[in-house]
């Protein structure tokens, strides 16, 4: 059984890069429905908490320094088997190996940079969405 939410953020580089209404577009023209959405400027230890899972990992400094850098959008999304659809839909995480025509191909610049982040698991989706967002901002 799989879920029908996920949850993106459009990350701090495709923001001030004004990629936010493309991106947008290109998710709301793949069929999935924008349930709830905001943007927010994390501190690096909000950061650090949604990204919990990577402490350790040589990478976790440098991600959680780069997703406090500017504002980002965060969302959560709705379609049927949402979380490996959008997956599908975004490419793969280092942009150099996404899709041609998926967002992280075109608007990705690098594995950190890489414009916009996707659930791994309908856990995951859960916990992200309340990471952000309240019962009532949701329904
Ligand atoms: P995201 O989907 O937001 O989840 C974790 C992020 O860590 C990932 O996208 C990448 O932007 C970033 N990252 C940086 N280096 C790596 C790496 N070596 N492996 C996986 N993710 C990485």
């Amino acid at each position: 059984m799989t879920g029908n939410i996920t949850f993106t953020m459009i990350k701090p580089s495709a923001f001030e890069a004004g990629y936010t209404g493309k991106i947008l577009a290109m998710i709301e023209e793949g069929g999935y429905k924008i349930k709830a959405i905001r943007k927010i400027w994390l501190s690096k230890t909000m950061a650090g908490h949604f990204y919990e899972m990577h402490v350790g990992k040589p990478f976790y400094e440098e991600l959680t320094t780069f997703m406090s850098s500017g504002p980002i959008v965060a969302a959560i999304l709705e379609k049927e088997n949402a979380v490996e659809s959008f997956r599908k839909f975004i490419g793969a995480t280092d942009p150099a190996k996404a899709e041609k025509g998926t967002i992280r191909n075109l608007y990705g610049k690098n594995l950190g940079e890489n414009a916009v982040h996707g659930s791994d698991s309908d856990e995951s989706a859960e916990r992200e969405a309340s990471f952000f967002f309240s019962f009532t901002e949701r329904v």
